[in-house]
């Protein structure tokens, strides 16, 4: 078979190595993927949101399957695209990714199927959000409607912030346009878990647990970013929740989904706040995380091939999907300056020497005209490894840390620990 991952991140490079052992994978291609999947699979330029390109590469190469990996070309209507010319996918259609690609669509989701989640109150001027404030107490949380790479959420501690906030988002100052409508939230108190399910609208199919630390320093100090390191199993989650998870917010999704004739095959990621043993969804994403992919397929003792032509199929409740029981740590090595602005272009040294049971996803790289793999992005390298016991497995992946380096290199190093 032969099988294209859309994306250049470490999700899609952890997708593409676990693809890249299945035995019906021929060929693999990445659209524009990166210098760590070249290793595996064959890279072709190309931008993830060219959906009139990729379509025509689909056609011209006889793909089998296509792999979408990140949010924004799901909103675009890639899958739509590709399916309605006859191509399977793994990843939502647009009227199902809506889910993600706006909140107060999700919101109303869930409200009406009965899914546990915040009060909330959608406004789309200024007047009726100043006016809505009345109905919430603080710190309230605002929330941009559309896309907003991480950046469209504020939790506003008092009035003077929520009202600067709604103005800045609603004017549009800010965020290109997905702030022109807003959801304003209660705001939830307990500890947050990430669920990450496969789906093809009929079953779906909890992945195993996997904690993020989004904030850039140790101790959970400073701006969120996009993941700065993951573990899997979460160390953090109560024994028992997956009957709840499953009563509660799995089984009324799907009779959303029928209900509402929304097409979805692909990931559902769902975001909880857990207080009390009961969770409340804070929100949807439509496609795998990113690092808790990296960790997750680490896991996966089934062929990721098969489950992902399952989902296309429609047929996921005839497959039996097996995790091992191994601990697994990732520790993203950053650019300074992540998450604000930072610099491009540092070489990256001690990548051939890292150990054999390291695995290293590289994130943001790219190669320079001299040959050199250099930094390209925020996140630059995501450093795993599979172990019996997270100290096992922190100790293997902070020693090989020390190995690899670029300037201005920056880590947590405390990923799992809190
Ligand atoms: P979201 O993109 O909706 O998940 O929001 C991003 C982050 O904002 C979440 O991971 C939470 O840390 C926080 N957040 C979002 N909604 C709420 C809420 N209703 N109460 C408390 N924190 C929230
Ligand atoms: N790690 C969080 C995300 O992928 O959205």
């Amino acid at each position: 078979m032969k099988v294209l991952v859309v994306g250049s991140g470490g999700r899609e490079h952890a997708i593409a190595w676990s693809l890249a052992k299945s035995s019906h994978v021929d060929k693999l291609y990445a659209i524009p993927g990166n210098p760590g999947i070249e290793a595996i699979g064959t890279c072709v330029p190309g931008n993830v949101e060219d959906l009139e390109g990729i379509l025509t590469f689909v056609e011209d190469n006889d793909i089998d399957l296509t792999v979408i990996g990140p949010e924004v070309p799901l909103c675009m209507g890639m899958a739509d695209l590709l399916e309605d010319h006859g191509h399977k996918v793994f990843g939502p259609r647009s009227a199902a990714a809506n889910l993600e690609g706006s909140k107060a669509f999700s919101k109303d989701f869930m409200i009406r199927h009965n899914i546990p989640t915040a009060a909330y109150k959608e406004v789309d001027n200024l007047e009726d959000a100043y006016a809505a404030l009345a109905e919430f107490s603080y710190p309230v949380v605002v929330k941009a409607d559309g896309l907003a790479a991480g950046k469209g959420v504020v939790i506003a501690e008092d009035e003077a912030t929520a009202k600067a906030t709604l103005k800045d988002m609603l004017d549009g100052k800010i965020l290109d346009g997905a702030g022109k409508k807003i959801v304003l939230e209660e705001f939830l108190t307990g500890f947050e878990c990430s669920l990450l399910c496969f789906t093809d609208g009929e079953t779906i199919v909890p992945m195993v647990s996997a904690k993020d630390h989004k904030q850039v320093y140790d101790n959970n100090k400073g701006p969120n970013t996009g993941g700065m390191g993951t573990v899997s199993p979460n160390p953090f989650l109560p024994e028992g929740m997956n009957e709840v998870f499953k009563t509660d917010i799995l089984d009324p999704f799907i009779k959303g989904l029928k209900e509402d004739g929304l097409d979805f095959r692909g990931v559902i990621f769902i975001g909880l706040m857990i207080e009390n043993n009961k969770a409340k969804v804070l929100e949807f994403n439509v496609r795998f995380g990113d690092p808790e992919t990296q960790v997750i397929l680490m896991r996966l003792e089934s062929d990721l091939y098969e489950i992902m032509d399952a989902v296309a199929s429609r047929s996921l409740k005839d497959v039996d999907i097996k995790w091992s029981d191994d601990q697994v740590t990732c520790v993203v090595l950053a650019s300074g300056g992540y998450p604000n602005s930072y610099p491009k272009g540092k070489v990256i040294t001690g990548l051939d020497n890292v150990p054999e049971d390291i695995v290293v996803f590289h994130a943001g790289t790219a190669r320079n005209e001299q040959g050199d793999i250099v930094t390209a992005g925020g996140r630059v390298l995501n450093v795993c490894a599979k172990g019996a016991s997270l100290e096992e497995t922190r100790k293997k992946v902070y020693d090989a840390i020390k190995d690899i380096n670029f300037e201005g290199v920056y880590y947590r190093k405390d990923i799992g620990l809190h």
